[in-house]
């Protein structure tokens, strides 16, 4: 049974008419962010879904999943703060700002704060190479670049959040 299928029949409907018949395998992209959408991540039994949908292998989904830094694999925080540790990256210092940053934050890379609030992912080239060390915020419906950071900048972006967090949930 296609539990994907079963629970949007209409908004995959609507997903596969942008597509010429034959070329459902474009639909995988959206179907991704469909399956995304209720839990923050994609669950992993939805791959066999859309494989199932698209007509494409769960091999490839599983690599369209894992190269883009919007799809997660695993559940999340509410922010993901994701630093470029690609070769140029790299050479600015961005290994060693990641470390230091999630020895501060008590993580490993690819883990969640123990408030929920942010998961510390290392990613590849996010096209600021010049302004290393860098990382993307996701969260809150947006996307932001933060560049030129250091481990201090990056912890008073976060304590900002955290404050936002704190008013919000004192406001109920
Ligand atoms: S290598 Fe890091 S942004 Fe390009």
């Amino acid at each position: 049974m296609n539990k994907l299928l079963k629970k949007y029949p209409n908004e995959i409907e609507k997903i596969l008419s942008r597509y010429p018949a034959d070329q459902t395998r474009s639909a995988v992209m959206p179907l991704l962010f469909l399956a995304q959408r209720e839990e923050g991540f994609v669950p992993s039994d939805t791959l066999a879904d859309i494989a199932e949908i698209t007509g494409i292998s769960e091999t490839d989904i599983t690599s369209v999943l894992g190269f883009y830094t919007l799809f997660h694999e695993q559940p999340g925080g509410r922010y993901y703060i994701q630093i470029c540790t690609d070769l140029p990256c790299a050479l600015r210092g961005s290994e060693e700002y990641l470390e230091t940053l999630c020895q501060k934050l008590g993580v490993k890379e690819g883990e969640t704060t123990a408030d929920g609030l942010f998961t510390v992912e290392a990613v590849k080239c996010l096209a600021a190479c010049h302004r290393a060390p860098m990382f993307q915020l996701q969260g809150d419906g947006e996307i932001k670049y933060y560049e030129d950071q250091s481990v201090e900048k990056t912890l008073a972006v976060i304590e900002a959040l955290r404050e936002k967090a704190k008013q919000e949930a004192a406001n109920g």
